[in-house]
C-alpha cells in the first residue's frame, strides 16, 4: 500500500500521510512507529515537546525500514528560540532521534510576544538547510499575521505550516495565503482529535454528515475526513496508538470524494478553534526545558 507524495517548495518530496506523535507516551512510541512502518508509512511528525523523539528513533531501527526511506519531522519548542539556542535544539532532536540530518524541522509556534526570538530562530532553521542538516525548513501555527511578518523578515519560504485543521475548524484564509506562497499546509488534528479530548460536546467522529459520506464508501468517518483533506492537497499527521487504526488511517487512497461530499464537509466548518489561541502562547505560560539529548 502507498499514498500519495507531496512536492514541497523547494522540491524534496514528502509523504502526504504521517503518523503523529503528540501525547503518545514515551513507553508506547516506539511500538506505534513500528508498527506504522510496517503498514507502509513513511512520515512521522513528533516533536521536541513532545517528549518521545528518543523512542520515534527507536521505532524506526526496530522496524527494519531504511533510515533515508522515512521522513522525519520534528518541531523546536519555544523554550530553544534564539539564533544560537536554535542551533542546538537541533543538536538536541538529531542525537535523540538518533540520526544526522532531520527531513522537516518546523518552528512550533510562533511567539508574537517575542517576534524577534521566532525570527532568531526561523534564522537558525535557515542556516541548517544551508548547511544540509535539514531538507526543508517550515512553521507550525503561524496565523496570518506571523506568517506575513516572517515572509517580510526572513529569506526562505517556509515549506510548510502546521495548523489545526479538520471538519470543524478550517482556516479558509490561512490556507488561502498559504497557496498563494506555495506553503504546504498540513493538517494537525487531521480526525478532530481536539474536538472530542476531554469529552467535549461534539466530536467530529460522531457527525452526521460525515458518517453518511462513511456508509455510502464502505469506509469510516476518520478514513473520509483523511480523504478530504488528501483531495484537497493537504499532508495530514493522524495520530492512534492503536494497530486497527493505523492500518485503518492509512487505507484511504482508493477514497473518491464527489465534489459534492467535499463541499458538504467544507460546510461544517464552524470557525471555533480546539486548540490554544496562537497569540496566546508566551513564555511565561508555556516554557518548558527541552532536556539536553
Ligand atoms: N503543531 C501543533 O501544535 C500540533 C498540535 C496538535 C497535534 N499535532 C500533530 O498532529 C497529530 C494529530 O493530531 P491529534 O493527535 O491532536 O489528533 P487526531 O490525529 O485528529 O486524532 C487523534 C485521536 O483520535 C483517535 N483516533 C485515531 N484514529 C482513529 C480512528 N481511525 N477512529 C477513531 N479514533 C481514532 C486517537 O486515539 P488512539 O490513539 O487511542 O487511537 C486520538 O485520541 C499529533 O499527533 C501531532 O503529531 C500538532
Amino acid at each position: 500500500m502507498t499514498t500519495n507524495t507531496i512536492t514541497l517548495n523547494n522540491t524534496v518530496h514528502m509523504p502526504a500521510l504521517g503518523l503523529g506523535v503528540f501525547q503518545t507516551a514515551p513507553q508506547e512510541t516506539s511500538a506505534a512507529v513500528a508498527e506504522a512502518l510496517r503498514v507502509g508509512y513513511r512520515h512521522v511528525d513528533t516533536a521536541a515537546a513532545y517528549g518521545n523523539e528518543r523512542q520515534v528513533g527507536d521505532g524506526i531501527a526496530a522496524s527494519g525500514v531504511a533510515r533515508e526511506e522515512v521522513f522525519i519531522e520534528s518541531k523546536v519548542w519555544i523554550s530553544d528560540y534564539g539564533y544560537d539556542s536554535t542551533l542546538h535544539a537541533f543538536d538536541k532532536s538529531a542525537a535523540k532521534l538518533g540520526v544526522e540530518q532531520i527531513d522537516l524541522f518546523i518552528l512550533h509556534q510562533p511567539l508574537p510576544s517575542r517576534f524577534d526570538l521566532t525570527l532568531d530562530a526561523y534564522r537558525a532553521l535557515e542556516q541548517l538547510l544551508a548547511d544540509g542538516k535539514v531538507r526543508a525548513i517550515g512553521v507550525s501555527n503561524f496565523m496570518v499575521d506571523d506568517l506575513t511578518r516572517l515572509l517580510e523578515e526572513t529569506t526562505v519560504v517556509p515549506a510548510v505550516n502546521q495548523i489545526e485543521v479538520h471538519p470543524y475548524f478550517q482556516q479558509p484564509e490561512l490556507q488561502r495565503l498559504h497557496a498563494q506562497h506555495g506553503i504546504l499546509t498540513q493538517a494537525w488534528s487531521p480526525l478532530g482529535g481536539i474536538t472530542s479530548y476531554g469529552g467535549a460536546a461534539r466530536s467530529t467522529f460522531d457527525d452526521p454528515t460525515l458518517t453518511e459520506i462513511a456508509s455510502a464508501h464502505g469506509k469510516t468517518v476518520a478514513q473520509v475526513m483523511l480523504a478530504w483533506h488528501l483531495q484537497q492537497g493537504r499532508s495530514v499527521i493522524p495520530k492512534s496508538v492503536k494497530a486497527a487504526r493505523i492500518a485503518e488511517n492509512f487505507d484511504v487512497v482508493d477514497i473518491e470524494l464527489t465534489p459534492s461530499q467535499l463541499a458538504a464537509i467544507d460546510a461544517l466548518d464552524t470557525g471555533v478553534r480546539g486548540g490554544p489561541e496562537p497569540s496566546g502562547i508566551t513564555l511565561e505560560n508555556y516554557g518548558m526545558p527541552i532536556p539536553e539529548a
